[in-house]
């Protein structure tokens, strides 16, 4: 269990989603459905993982979310404040959303504007016509918050993939989000990139409340949310958390998703050996191994 989750306030919603549905038109005006009907809502400081096959409509959702379009039925409610349906909103409520809501991209090299780290992260505070002390302040909180203070003065494109996008995170953050999305944004990394960012998605989440949507390929990533939402063919298609979902493996495998490795791993070893306890809460890859050495030391086994 994660140490603050019993401090999540399930009554409030942060942000509700009702019946949402929205279609693309190609060239010759055919509408295709990416999303339909789908309405969920999440708490504020609740870590939600959005897994779906490609084409399942994820990106779309967080463009709906961040009003970057807006639905063609349906309603989103932000802290209760109906904040986008089909009605054309006015700039004001999407600037505010947009700053309520952050969003980080794939890849980084779309999100990074400026040359030197600290001037990237200033950008948005600067353009909110925030102070240039309180910009001062942000940047050097929110370069601490991602682990990337001592990289202040470095030039943005020198950076790893992995620092790249904690310096976008650091962008979003310094705009004071209340909730950030993070579209598939560890895709493009390498596996200790991956291992920063979501170590600097868990802190956010953890230390500073922020509410995270995690659109994620990665079954292990999802595992450390709170919530897995599944979105297949632009439907929801199941919501629980981790160990509900992926205790359906069947389930998953059916809209072309799998379990994740460590999770099927000690399934298959509680079924195996006699005594061996699946824990109550799923593992990454390396506390995956440090359970099952604990387990195997309980029960006397020997795991050469
Ligand atoms: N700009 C677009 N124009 C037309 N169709 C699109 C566009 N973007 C996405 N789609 C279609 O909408 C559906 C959902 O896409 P998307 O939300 O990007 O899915 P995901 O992020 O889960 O891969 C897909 O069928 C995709 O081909
Ligand atoms: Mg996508």
């Amino acid at each position: 269990m994660k140490e603050n989750s019993g401090s999540i306030d399930i009554k409030t919603p942060f942000i509700e989603v009702r019946d949402l549905a929205f279609a693309y038109e190609d060239a010759d005006g055919r509408r295709h459905e990416a999303l339909r009907g789908v309405s969920l809502s999440i708490p504020k400081g609740q870590f939600v993982a959005v897994l779906g096959h490609n084409g399942s409509g994820k990106s779309t959702f967080a463009k709906l979310l961040n009003m970057i379009l807006l639905p063609d039925k349906g309603e989103i409610y932000v802290d209760g404040e109906l904040v986008s349906s089909p009605v054309e909103p006015d700039e004001d409520t999407i600037f505010a959303v947009r700053r309520r809501i952050g969003m980080v991209h794939q890849n980084p090299d779309n999100q990074i504007v400026a040359s030197v780290v600290e001037e990237d992260v200033a950008f948005g505070p600067e353009n909110l016509g925030v102070a240039p002390d309180e910009i001062r302040r942000r940047v050097d909180a929110s370069l601490d918050a991602v682990g990337m203070r001592e990289y202040a003065l470095a030039t943005t494109s020198h950076l790893s993939g992995g620092q790249k996008q904690r310096v976008a995170v650091a962008g979003v953050i310094a705009m004071l989000p209340e909730c950030i999305i993070f579209d598939e944004s560890t895709s493009m990394l390498d596996p200790s990139g991956r291992r920063d960012v979501m170590k600097t998605i868990q802190y956010l989440n953890r230390e500073r409340g922020i509410t995270i949507i995690h659109i994620t390929h990665d079954m292990s990533e999802a595992a450390l949310a709170d919530r897995v939402v599944v979105l297949s063919d632009g439907e929801l298609y199941l919501d629980g958390t981790p160990d509900e979902i992926f205790s359906r493996p069947d389930k998953l495998r059916a809209v072309a998703l799998d379990v994740p490795q460590s999770v099927s791993l000690l399934h298959e070893l509680a079924r195996s050996v006699e005594g061996f306890r699946v824990p109550d809460c799923i593992k990454d890859a390396e506390e995956c191994a440090e359970y099952i050495s604990m387990e195997f030391d309980r029960l006397g086994i020997s795991a050469r």
